[in-house]
């Protein structure tokens, strides 16, 4: 068997073949099942582009209409996973309240049907209809509140927008939300979707393939770093400090988080479109000062950077829309799983078509031959 060279990380090293979305880092192009980002964040809703990418077409009117109405009634959560997530501690992190309450979900489902369509379908519309409830009964009842139920009048993200708070959400604000969804939805093998396709590669249940890539995708490396950029912007505090911030992370060697990227040498085409998104939202409701900090920021970083190909990536402006809109800073990454959700789901049905477990070989550097030395002379 040809052993080939250790990449770390796996860079450069395909893990599957996909037909799901492509990206093309040089020239900053994302497709979802070959249709522009820019294209769907335009002209798509999230509900419509999780079926495209889900099911590989894009949905007929009827079919989008049935998939929505099953959503909408999908959307409550178990009371035995309220009444579970009422034992969490307040100050645990969203994205581990997510984590453990996708995977009790699985307990309600546990017959594994995978080579039946309609368990296929029935746990899609499942698991993408409560993730949002999930995200949002925690937020009320970590401050000390009952989660409200969600309500069937109000499309996929006016209704998370007002499970978080009981307001129904500026119509702007709600569409712009969609979009934000759209663009997180997939992003070819990324840490969480490989995640996400090793699990399903072993036949599991897809509840435990979603608690799996909910667990990769909360590490700062990856979609945890939108919490981070809020939390940089906050402590570098002014414009004229961006540079000295930025040249102390350059000394230490620290990564500066929203930007760089495995796959882009070119600026994300997500970050272009969430800045103009942002943008839309200060016009209505008012300006934040971290957007000049941001946009300097950029330039920059760019001026240091650019040779690297660091540009920034789909996290770093993303922080900004969610900001004006209210919501707390540790649901920016359960919001990126709320999308993600949808591209997981499809890599565990591509998975599953055409499947081999994943098993990869290592480069052994340790020893052999070594005898044991008993306790009493070591
Ligand atoms: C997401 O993979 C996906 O598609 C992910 C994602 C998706 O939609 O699923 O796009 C979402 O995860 C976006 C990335 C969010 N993470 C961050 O913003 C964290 C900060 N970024 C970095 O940690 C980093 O850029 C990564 C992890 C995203 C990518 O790192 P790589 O490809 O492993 O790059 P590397 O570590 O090989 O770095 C190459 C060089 C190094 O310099 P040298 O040692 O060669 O001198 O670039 C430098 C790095 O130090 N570098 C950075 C940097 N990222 C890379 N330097 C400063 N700041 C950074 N952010």
């Amino acid at each position: 068997m040809m052993v080939c060279e250790y990449k770390p990380g796996l860079e450069g090293i395909p893990a599957a073949q996909s037909s799901i979305s492509y990206v093309d880092g040089q020239k900053g192009l994302l497709e979802y099942r070959g249709i522009r980002i820019e294209e769907l964040a335009e002209k798509s809703t999230f509900l419509e582009t999780a079926y495209l990418l889900i099911w590989g077409v894009l949905p007929s009117k009827e079919e989008l209409e049935t998939f929505e109405h099953e959503v909408r009634y999908h959307r409550r959560i178990k009371y035995r996973i309220r009444d579970m997530m009422k034992c969490f501690p307040e100050s645990g992190h969203p994205m581990d309240a997510l984590q453990a309450s996708a995977a009790a979900l699985g307990l309600f489902y546990s017959l594994r049907d995978l080579h039946n369509p309609v368990y296929i379908r029935d746990s899609v519309v499942r698991l993408i209809a409560t993730i949002p409830t999930m995200v949002a009964a925690f937020q009320l009842m970590r401050k000390g509140n009952d989660p409200v139920r969600p309500r069937d009048d109000l499309d996929y993200s006016a209704n998370f927008l007002y499970m978080l708070d009981e307001q129904e959400p500026d119509p702007l604000a709600a569409r712009i939300f969609d979009i934000c969804l759209i663009l997180h939805v997939e992003h070819t093998m990324n840490a969480s979707t490989f995640s996400a396709r090793v699990t399903a590669s072993t036949l599991t249940d897809p509840y435990a393939v979603v608690a799996s890539a909910v667990g990769t995708l909360g590490g700062p490396l990856h979609g945890g770093a939108n919490e981070e950029v809020i939390q940089m912007l906050e402590e570098i505090g002014s414009v004229e400090n961006v540079r000295p911030y930025i040249e102390n992370c350059l000394e230490r060697k620290s990564r500066i988080m929203g930007f760089g990227h495995r796959v882009y040498k070119v600026k994300d085409p997500r970050a272009t479109i969430l800045q103009k998104l942002a943008e839309q939202l200060f016009e209505k409701f008012g300006y934040d000062k971290n957007y000049d900090i941001a946009q300097e920021m950029e330039r920059v970083v760019e001026e240091k950077l650019a040779s690297k190909g660091i540009y920034p990536n789909v996290d770093f402006y993303s922080g900004l829309v969610y900001k004006k809109m209210g919501i707390p800073t540790d649901l920016f990454t359960p919001i990126f799983a709320i999308a993600r959700v949808a591209g997981w789901l499809a890599h565990w049905k591509e998975q599953l078509a055409e499947n081999r477990i994943f098993r990869p070989t290592q480069v052994y550097n340790g020893l052999h031959e070594v005898t044991y030395t008993p306790i009493d002379q070591r």
